[in-house]
């Protein structure tokens, strides 16, 4: 089938120097992952990382006076500073704001801290405006209509254009004197189209809003700064960037995240108690209420060293080719429909799709009984779908660690569920 990738750019995606890094891959060659949006696959360093951890650092963080206790504290530290450097998260000095890290189980419970503790400091009041896209995960979506409805705020969206674009004009018309809060995916996890987070915290900053982004799905597949994109929140979860599930992380502005009322309460986010009061821990304290996951964090730390190993920059352009090439040979099906943006470089990772009167579901579960994984459904995010007039799609996403015959075994696998469809 066509192709716009030169022969250069098509041989580098033939050779595959990192699936070897990775245990469930390498061992499993005729597995096709193709689902890297829903989860990464993690590398042998982090499931080494978190082995360690428990096997030689295994004591409750924040807690213990004792070595190992320390070392445990220590290991949240300096995944903390790692996070904070890796994201761009630093001070005047150059150095990483640690502060500015809050540890969460996930970026779905990163934006549900931020929705049940912002009207602390935003008090909305009814009229207000919280302004949303239509392309959110559900997770960027009903913590704000749940907010809404307990404060009479109003919920407004922003629409893509024809051409999958939230464009400055209507930035400028959904963002206004009564806005309050604006709250933005930067990539969508169905189209993989990215938002210009800039552009709206800009806009959000004129007229005095907050502006949070969800990173859930650029995080791991470009190089992020928070000081470019200018936001004053950022959620993103490790496991999509080859860490552990079950930990995540909401970056804040210190002064944003040291004003903010706490979320959870108990344990070591507390500086005393009394019986009747409690005055909280400074931030991030404040907000890991509980026992952390100190091995998980650890192990997220090696997930990032592992990624600036690879470099971000080398990360991002190899999943560009992987999609476009993607992109194109599932345009090249004449029974299939890519969903999103024409110019195949605009799907960051992820490119959903329908096969011609097949259901998703049916073209997964044929497609896995090739070893070929793709998610199918509404990919969390009805409301995007339900304006783009689909029920539910396939969804094929691609990290580094794929190549070009993965992507060709999938079409292969298409080319058999419509054989099977339709009797040939
Ligand atoms: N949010 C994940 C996805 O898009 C689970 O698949």
């Amino acid at each position: 089938m066509a192709t716009m990738l030169s022969q250069d750019e098509l041989l580098r995606i033939d050779t595959n120097p990192h699936k070897a890094d990775f245990p469930l891959l390498a061992q499993n060659p005729e597995l096709v992952f193709l689902d890297s949006a829903a989860t990464a696959q993690r590398p042998l360093a982090v499931l080494d990382a978190q082995r360690h951890f428990y096997e030689t650092m295994n004591a409750n963080p924040l807690r213990g006076l004792y070595r190992l206790s320390v070392e445990a504290t220590q290991g949240i530290d300096n995944a903390r500073s790692h996070i904070a450097r890796f994201i761009g998260a630093l001070d005047e000095n150059g150095n990483p704001q640690s502060s500015s890290i809050v540890f969460t189980r996930n970026a779905s419970e990163a934006l549900n801290l931020l929705a049940q503790t912002i009207d602390g400091i935003v008090h909305l009041n009814p009229g207000d405006e919280v302004a949303i896209s239509i392309m959110e995960h559900h997770s960027n979506l009903i913590p704000w209509q749940r907010l809404c409805g307990a404060t009479g705020a109003k919920l407004v969206y922003f629409r893509p254009n024809n051409n999958y674009e939230i464009t400055q004009q209507e930035i400028e018309e959904k963002i206004g004197a009564r806005t309050k809060i604006v709250s933005v995916t930067h990539v969508s996890n169905v189209l993989g189209v990215q938002n210009d987070i800039r552009a709206i915290a800009e806009r959000a900053h004129q007229v005095g809003a907050l502006c949070i982004a969800d990173g859930a799905q650029s995080v791991p597949h470009l190089p992020v700064d928070v000081r470019s994109l200018d936001c004053d929140f950022l959620a993103f979860s490790a496991h999509k960037l080859g860490g552990p599930m079950g930990i995540g992380v909401l970056w804040g502005r210190p002064e944003l995240l040291d004003a903010l009322p706490p979320f959870l309460v108990g344990g070591e986010m507390i500086d005393s108690v009394t019986e009747t009061d409690a005055v909280w821990s400074p931030s991030p304290q404040k907000f890991e209420a509980g026992t952390q996951d100190a091995a998980g964090a650890f192990a997220t730390d090696a997930a990032l060293s592992y990624l600036e190993g690879l470099g971000m920059d080398v990360v991002e352009e190899r999943e560009r080719l992987l999609s476009m090439y993607l992109c194109e040979q599932l345009r090249g099906l004449d029974y299939v429909t890519v969903i999103g943006p024409d110019d195949p470089s605009r799907h960051v990772g992820s490119v959903a799709f329908d096969v011609a009167n097949i259901h998703p579901h049916d073209v997964a579960s044929i497609l896995d009984m090739s070893n070929v994984c793709i998610r199918a459904g509404h990919h969390c995010a009805q409301p995007l779908l339900t304006y783009l007039g689909w029920h539910s799609t396939c969804r094929a996403s691609v990290a580094f660690y794929n190549d070009k015959t993965d992507i060709d075994r999938l079409v292969d696998g298409l080319n058999s569920v419509w054989r099977i469809f339709n009797g040939r």
